[in-house]
Formats: C-alpha cells, structure tokens, sequence
C-alpha cells in the first residue's frame, strides 16, 4: 500500500497537523509514504496529479473559521478537473480545530463527505480531533490517549477495514461544552488568559494596536460574485 499525505496548515511542517500525522503514521507505518504540504500553493497541480499514482489518501486540516484553510479549498478545486482519474481512489480526512466542541467541525465534515461523493472518491471516514492548538507543544504524556487512538485509526485504513466507533468517539470528546466548561471559559475570558496566547503573537507581530481596525468598514468592496452551492 502506497500513501500520500496532504497537510493543509499554513503553519506547514510545524504545525498540529504533522504532530497528528505522525501519530496516525505510527499506526499506518512509513512505508511508502509521501507528505505534500499544501502551503506550497505553486505546486498545487503537480501534488493533485500526483495523487493518482498512489493507493491511499490523507487530507489532514485545520479548522479555520469554522472552515477549511483557503488553500486546502484551492487544492479542491484543481482535484475537481482530475475527476475522472481518481474514481473509486481510497480518500480519509482528519479535521481538528483549537477549541473543544466537536460540533465545530461538522459542516466541514459534511463537505467533505459531499466532496468525495461528487467527486465519486472512496470516503472511508472522517475524523474528527477537536482542541488540537497546542499539540506540537504539550509533552508526550498529555497527548498520550490521543496519539494512541490516531495510530489505530491509521492501522485500520491501511487494513482497509472499517474505523473504530470508539477510537472516533474518544478523539471527538464532547460535541459541546457542557454549562460548567461555558462558564470556566467565561471566567478566564474576564481574567484575560483566553486571548493569552493570541495577544502574545499579535505583539510578537507588532500588530496588537491594529487587532480592533476595520479597514473596510466606510468604503465596503462590492460582492460581484454569482458563484453559490446548489443543494442536490
Ligand atoms: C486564522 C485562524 C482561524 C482559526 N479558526 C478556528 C475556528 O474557527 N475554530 C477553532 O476551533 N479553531 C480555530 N483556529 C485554531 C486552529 O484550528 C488550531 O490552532 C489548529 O490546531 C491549528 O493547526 P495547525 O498547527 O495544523 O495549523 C484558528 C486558527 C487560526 C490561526
């Protein structure tokens, strides 16, 4: 079994989704494997025609904004002309996103799920990782559960069998926060320490004073696009 690996981060080889890769390789093994990273936006159309010399697929992306990376949509876009090469060709996605409610992720999932059957691919599931920001940086012990649960799910799809329902269950965790976990964010949110980490790179950026502009805001671009998404 041959595989090819697309990681959609913009972060690119640093990122929660090689840390992910990596756990689901462990269960996959290193055989065969090519990693493609989808930052590198010139070499969209090779690594999509690519994708046709090999046995298996893995999009690996984060959530952002309660949707894809623009280059992961990019990169579907281009597959879309490769339609007819790449029937029946074996696709799994892993979507992950920085805070904890799995439903987060679940219109994505539903793309991805349309995705693949307009694009006749052989979807073997979708997974789903919620509270991923931090991965790369937390020690081994803390990640320990999940990096278990993601290298079965790897050893599955190289089997071609079926993922496991609890393996699913366990990474997705909550599919919303319960009252209490509302009501602790409210209170870091008041003490500061949610925006922590966002405000340290803002400054490390030296962007903190423009965070709040609006630069559109009186002079508004006009929408000019007809494109929308039909419902069939
Ligand atoms: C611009 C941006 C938008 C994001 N939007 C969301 C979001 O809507 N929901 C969420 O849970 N996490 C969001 N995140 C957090 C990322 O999904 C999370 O940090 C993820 O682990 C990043 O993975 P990576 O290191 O592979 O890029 C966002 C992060 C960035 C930088």
């Amino acid at each position: 079994m041959s595989l090819i690996v697309y990681n959609g981060s913009p972060r690119g080889e640093i990122s929660n989704s090689s840390t992910i890769t990596s756990w689901f390789l462990e269960g996959y093994g290193n055989d065969n494997i090519e990693i493609r990273f989808l930052k590198k936006f010139k070499q969209h159309l090779t690594y999509a025609e690519e994708m046709t010399n090999y046995d298996q697929v893995l999009m690996v992306f984060p959530l952002y904004v309660d949707g894809m990376p623009g280059q992961v949509k990019h990169f579907y876009e281009l597959l879309s002309s490769l339609k007819g090469k790449l029937k029946d060709k074996p696709i799994t996605f892993i979507i992950h996103s920085g805070f904890s409610d799995a439903i987060q992720s679940r219109v994505l999932e539903q793309h991805c799920n349309r995705f693949s059957k307009i694009m006749n691919l052989n979807n073997h599931g979708v997974i789903i990782i919620p509270g991923s920001e931090g991965f790369r940086l937390m020690p081994p012990i803390m990640t320990k559960k999940k990096r278990i649960a993601v290298s079965k799910l790897g050893a599955l799809y190289k089997a071609n069998e079926q993922y496991n329902e609890k393996a699913l269950k366990s990474l997705l965790g909550k599919e919303k926060s319960s009252k209490f976990g509302s009501f602790k964010f409210r209170i870091m949110y008041f003490l500061g320490l949610t925006n922590m980490y966002w405000n340290s790179q803002l400054k490390k950026n030296n962007a903190l004073k423009n965070c709040f502009d609006a630069p559109y805001k009186d002079n508004p671009s006009p929408i000019t696009t007809k494109a929308h998404i039909s419902n069939f």
